[in-house]
């Protein structure tokens, strides 16, 4: 449906309002996307609105003006200014149709949702409603489908990489064995990725079975002939590191490894941060997007990178699969020497 169709729009042109919102977990280009997204609709004649708190906002009438100087310092912020929740109140019908209710008693023309799959399917069911609205897929976990990236994800690799750079100096200096646990949900994009481009020995991920006696021969052989320290990258979707490393303790009984195995949670830091300049880009780019879908009609859809273009996918589509980790990846990371388990599929 378009702003320009909408029956509940109102009249004047100059009332005529986009809002943004960012739901579930921040995620580092957010700031940026909500200021694309105010600049942009502002830029084409409308009020630029935010919900504050995500969906709850669009319930407690917690909406506020977006102005050039409002958004203006964004590009550098982490988090998100307009905060976010995990909307309980979204999960239901009843719930989706009140928000719909309260969308228009609020003049609210067209609505630009930014967050992961959660909040992208709160999306769909408003369109489905008969809402205009578009996604941006932000969420460090590079677990949605139909978008090479989302925004953030480029940030949180870098900000592990250099977490992991420094326990591989205290790593290498003591010989030792570490074990990072790393986010992504149900994804195990952010460790096989970091663990390439960290040069880790071994990735365990949710995707692929890891072998356990494999993994202790591995660092053995490592442990044998380089004698450097190694690192093992455990994405947090499989186990905790500590079960990680009770089960290597478990199954080596022969003691290969020879010592007791460091690890490091690194949590909520990957979240956090300035974004970077990869991820500004990304946000602004697909702040732009979103806003001129809302325009040109293009609504129940997703903002999507693919092959360096930024171009609109039908959230259904989106929804309705699960992303994979790729075969380019999975060779890679095989070629460069890192185990991380069967390639069968779990
Ligand atoms: O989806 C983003 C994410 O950071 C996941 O990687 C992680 O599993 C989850 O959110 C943590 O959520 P919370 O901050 O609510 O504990």
């Amino acid at each position: 449906m378009s702003l320009f169709q909408s029956d509940h729009m109102t009249t004047s042109p100059a009332a005529r309002s986009i809002a943004v919102l960012t739901s579930g977990g921040d995620s580092p280009g957010m700031n940026p996307a909500v200021r694309a997204v105010a600049r942009i609709a502002i830029r084409q004649g409308f009020r630029a609105l935010g919900y504050q708190n995500g969906y709850d906002g669009i319930f407690d009438d917690e909406l506020v003006d977006l102005t050039a100087e409002s958004v203006s310092g964004l590009l550098e912020r982490g988090g998100t200014v307009l905060q976010t929740s995990r909307c309980q109140r979204m999960m239901t019908a009843e719930g989706q149709a009140e928000a719909v209710r309260k969308l228009r008693a609020q003049n609210v023309d067209g609505l630009v949702v930014i967050g992961g799959d959660g909040s992208l399917t709160g999306a769909l069911r408003l369109t489905e409603l008969g809402f205009p609205v578009v996604g941006i897929p932000g969420t460090i976990d590079n677990d949605i489908h139909g978008t090479q990236m989302g925004v953030g994800v480029d940030t949180a690799s870098n900000t592990i990489v250099d977490m992991i750079d420094k326990i591989k100096d205290t790593a290498r200096s003591h010989r030792r064995c570490f074990l990072v646990e790393v986010m992504g949900r149900g994804s195990g994009y952010l460790a096989l990725t970091t663990a390439i481009s960290c040069g880790a020995e071994v990735a365990v991920i949710p995707e692929y079975r890891y072998n356990m006696p494999r993994i202790l021969e591995h660092l053995a052989a490592r442990f044998r002939t380089k004698n450097k320290g190694s690192l093992i990258i455990l994405a947090e979707g499989v186990c905790s590191a500590e079960e990680l490393i009770n089960k290597m303790k478990e199954v080596d009984g022969e003691h290969v490894l020879q010592q007791e195995v460091r690890k490091t949670v690194l949590g909520h830091v990957q979240r956090g941060g300035s974004p970077s300049a990869y991820d500004r880009m990304l946000a602004t780019r697909m702040g732009e997007l979103a806003v001129m879908g809302l325009l040109q009609s293009e609504t129940g859809t997703m903002t999507s990178l693919r092959n360096g273009e930024v171009t609109l996918v039908d959230l259904e589509y989106v929804l309705s699969r699960k992303r994979t980790i790729s075969t380019t990846l999975t060779r890679l990371a095989k070629n460069m020497g890192i185990e991380f388990g069967d390639t069968v599929e779990v």
